[in-house]
């Protein structure tokens, strides 16, 4: 089995390389991202593998019906960036990695909080250069906060986790709610007016495109910080933006950003940088971003690899896997509809 390795980073290829040997799959490593001008790197493979910004779309997937390209394995969760609806109708299978490491994500949201709350940020910078003052580093406790969380799936419940070992009281809201010991769910709007901190953990799909909008900030409580390690599209970043600068948001950690994929994973120390809305977000003291990399621990890495060889081999071998993905108005996996 051949394969066109898309986006390809260096801590990409060690389990890809043991993983793809162990399973019989032939990796070629692209740099480059998938999309209409690349697409033609994927003629001569079995099939491709992609990450969160190569762009699937109806042209991307066209060319690889002609190419004669079977399968399109996700080295992911999420599907946002594949138009699945148009994959499947043309006979495309897909598979994707629903569970890596949702400690990684779920520690990671942790990580900026806390990182945004008692200004470890600041207090990292200050101290390097022999700053010992503690003006403006006063924070709040998590303990006894309020915590909304939006999607309770396995990296909401995994965030839940750890906030209850913070003492904090949690309350959250999923469109299909589960049954949670000890969890309760509410509606939207109270998780908003209710919640000192919101995390985000549910997919970006055209319901939940810009939930976090002007209308939304405004139901908020005064100050609130909003976490978001999801999709960068769940928030609108120009409301966002009027939200901070109006003090109705009192900080914001993004591991995601709408507009991530022109700069995400890619160095810009020394350009300057087109996008206004980012370079704004950076510029306030109390925004924390991280380039979508709150999934990045070697645990996960090693799952990614060895869930996506597995996916691809099972196919191949004419099994239907539990990780192909299915359409029925909504994307799921095809196990779910067993
Ligand atoms: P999951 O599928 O286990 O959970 C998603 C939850 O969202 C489910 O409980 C589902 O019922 C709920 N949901 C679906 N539609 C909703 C709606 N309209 N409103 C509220 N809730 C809704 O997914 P998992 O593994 O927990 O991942 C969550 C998200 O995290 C993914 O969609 C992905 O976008 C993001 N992610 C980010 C990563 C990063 O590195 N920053 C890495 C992995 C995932």
């Amino acid at each position: 089995m051949k394969f066109a390795f898309f986006d390809s980073k260096s801590y990409d290829k060690p389990g890809f390389e043991a993983f793809g040997e162990k399973f019989g799959i032939k990796f070629k490593y692209f740099d480059t991202r998938l999309n209409s001008d690349t697409v033609n790197l994927a003629n001569g493979y079995d099939g491709i593998c992609v990450f969160v910004n190569d762009d699937v779309n109806k042209p991307v997937i066209d060319k690889l019906c002609e190419y004669g390209i079977r399968l399109i394995a996700l080295r992911c969760a999420g599907y946002n960036n594949v138009d699945v609806k148009y994959a499947k109708e043309k006979g495309l299978h897909l598979v994707n990695v629903p569970a890596y490491s949702p400690y990684a994500v779920a520690e990671h949201t942790m990580a900026l909080l806390l990182t945004s709350v008692r200004r470890i940020h600041k207090a990292y910078i200050r101290t390097r250069d022999f700053n010992f003052s503690l003006n403006n580093f006063d924070g709040f406790d998590l303990h006894g906060k309020t915590v909304g969380i939006i999607g309770t799936g396995r990296i909401g419940q995994a965030f839940i986790s750890i906030c209850r070992g913070f003492g904090m009281n949690i309350l959250c809201y999923d469109k299909y709610p589960s049954d949670i010991e000890g969890v309760t769910y509410t509606s939207l709007q109270e998780l908003f007016t209710q919640s000192d901190i919101i995390s985000l953990h549910c997919p970006l799909n055209d319901e939940t495109q810009h939930l976090i909008n002007e209308k939304t900030i405004a139901q908020m409580k005064k100050g609130v910080v909003i976490l978001n390690t999801s999709r960068g599209a769940l928030i609108d970043t120009e409301a966002l933006i009027e939200g901070i600068k109006a003090r109705q948001v009192g900080a914001a950690c993004l591991d995601v950003y709408e507009e991530e994929s022109n700069v995400f994973f890619k160095d810009f120390s020394s350009h300057i940088v087109d996008d206004d809305k980012l370079a704004r977000l950076i510029s306030m003291p109390n925004v924390i971003v991280t380039s979508h990399q709150a999934f990045l621990t070697k645990e996960a890495l090693s799952n990614i690899a060895e869930t996506t060889c597995q996916n691809i081999s099972d196919f191949f071998a004419g099994k239907q896997g539990q990780n192909e993905l299915c359409f029925n108005g909504d994307v799921i996996n095809c196990n779910m509809c067993k």
